[in-house]
């Protein structure tokens, strides 16, 4: 089976990560000059065209970003019953878990199955050309 486009992690490159901050250097080396720790991720702002749904990997694991008339959201895509990998269904309306056939809605509210809460929302704030992802 074929994945769909957009839904696969797709780790940004060094070479990615220095043209992205390339506009904001002064920023970038603050961020990498700060305290020891877990940092957000820079995705460059222009990856992300309106209601396309695009899946990064922040800390190695997948997380999904959609860009909308109001901001980015950041949403987990680990399912909260058993940590599998969660994909949006667009014919069903939902994201979907290959596990055990958990469900959740277009906000990530369990809707079927096992699944106990939410999918995680991720903090997630833009600053100039770069929405930065996590902590
Ligand atoms: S891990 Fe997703 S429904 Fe069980």
């Amino acid at each position: 089976m074929a994945d769909e486009p957009g839904t696969r992690p797709t780790p940004l490159s060094r070479r990615a990560f220095l043209a992205a901050c390339a506009p904001a250097a002064a920023s970038c080396a603050r961020r990498r000059a700060g305290p020891p720790g877990p940092e957000p991720v820079p995705v460059p702002l222009d990856r992300l065209p309106a209601g396309v749904r695009v899946t990064v990997s922040v800390a190695g694991r997948p997380v999904e970003l959609l860009r909308t008339g109001t901001g980015v959201t950041a949403r987990s895509l680990l399912c909260t019953h058993q940590g599998c990998e969660v994909s949006w269904s667009e014919p069903e309306g939902a994201y979907t878990c290959p596990c055990h056939e958990g469900k959740f809605d277009a906000e990530g509210r369990p809707k079927e199955g096992p699944p106990p809460k939410p999918l995680l929302l991720l903090p997630v704030r833009v600053e100039g050309p770069l929405v930065l992802v996590g902590p």
